[in-house]
């Protein structure tokens, strides 16, 4: 069997154990980075499918991420939840930290909120802001794409000119605006990780356009797109990225923020969701 032919077999399996467990179609996927799974806890009559459970998925190692899926209602809508997504700086492949991704494709999906913690790099931000992700620099230069395309899962040459919705992104701002929030607008700059950068890379980031800097996202915005799947994208900024402040960076503190703005990042998730 080819490659193709076993990803797709792969995806049909993951996404028909998924439905046998719950068989509505999730209009709304979310994935939660650090310390965010707690918007899962907004999930009504849901069912929870462990990650070890589901034909093909990785299991996620690292501390503050949770192993499981969350399907279920918010705001009367169908939502399908990652509680804990994979890196590729735990030695995952690039198509399988987005292998999540496809199987929300074939389950329907049609709108994809992705949240991350990510590293200020523009000095205007501070720690704790909420940062809508504009724009994406692909900075671990692999690409989950790669290899034969099946044209079942989308076209050769995706193009990547909107790759965040600028419908989405106009009514999150709109509904940050309603609850007074503030809300930054930026590009975020996707890295392998798992070290932090330099300040000499914080500096030639930002020169590139950089405004946060995280270590995950990419993948699945690729993948999506990929799969006409409208993109949203927020980063919790955990933390100012090295040689900003005169302090070393810990995930102790991008744990911390992120646990702090959990109730306004909550609020906002739930307009937006009853708002899309
Ligand atoms: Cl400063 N860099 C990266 N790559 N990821 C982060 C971060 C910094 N802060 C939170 N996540």
């Amino acid at each position: 069997m080819s490659d193709q032919t076993t990803l797709l077999k792969n995806i049909k399996e993951a996404a028909e154990y998924i439905r046998g467990k719950y068989p509505e179609k999730p209009e709304i996927s979310l994935i939660l980075g650090s310390g965010l799974g707690v918007l899962a806890d907004l999930v009504e009559g849901g069912v929870t499918i462990p990650y070890e459970d589901i034909p093909h998925f990785p299991v996620s190692t690292v501390e503050g991420h949770a192993g499981e899926l969350l399907l279920g209602k918010v705001e009367g809508k169908h939502v399908l939840m990652m509680k804990g997504r994979f890196h590729m700086y735990e030695g995952y492949g690039v198509e399988t930290v987005s292998f999540p991704v496809r199987v929300m494709k074939e389950l329907g999906v049609e709108k994809l909120l992705v949240t991350n913690a990510a590293g200020g790099i523009n000095t205007s931000y501070e720690v704790g802001d909420l940062m809508l992700i504009r724009d994406h620099i692909n900075f671990t230069f692999r690409n989950p794409l790669i290899g034969p395309n099946h044209s079942d899962l989308g076209v050769r040459f995706p193009d990547m000119s909107e790759a965040y919705s600028r419908r989405l992104r106009e009514a999150a701002k709109e509904v940050a605006a309603e609850q007074g929030l503030k809300l930054q607008e930026g590009v975020y700059l996707g890295l392998l990780g798992p070290s932090y950068e330099t300040p000499a890379e914080i500096r030639m980031m930002r020169t590139l356009g950089g405004d946060a800097v995280g270590m995950s996202t990419v993948p699945e915005v690729l993948v999506a797109r990929h799969a006409g799947i409208e993109v949203l994208g927020f980063s919790c900024i955990s933390n100012m990225a090295a040689g900003i402040l005169d302090q070393p960076l810990s995930h102790a503190e991008v744990m911390e923020t992120t646990e702090r703005a959990k109730p306004k990042f909550l609020k906002l998730v739930l307009g937006i969701i009853s708002r899309i």
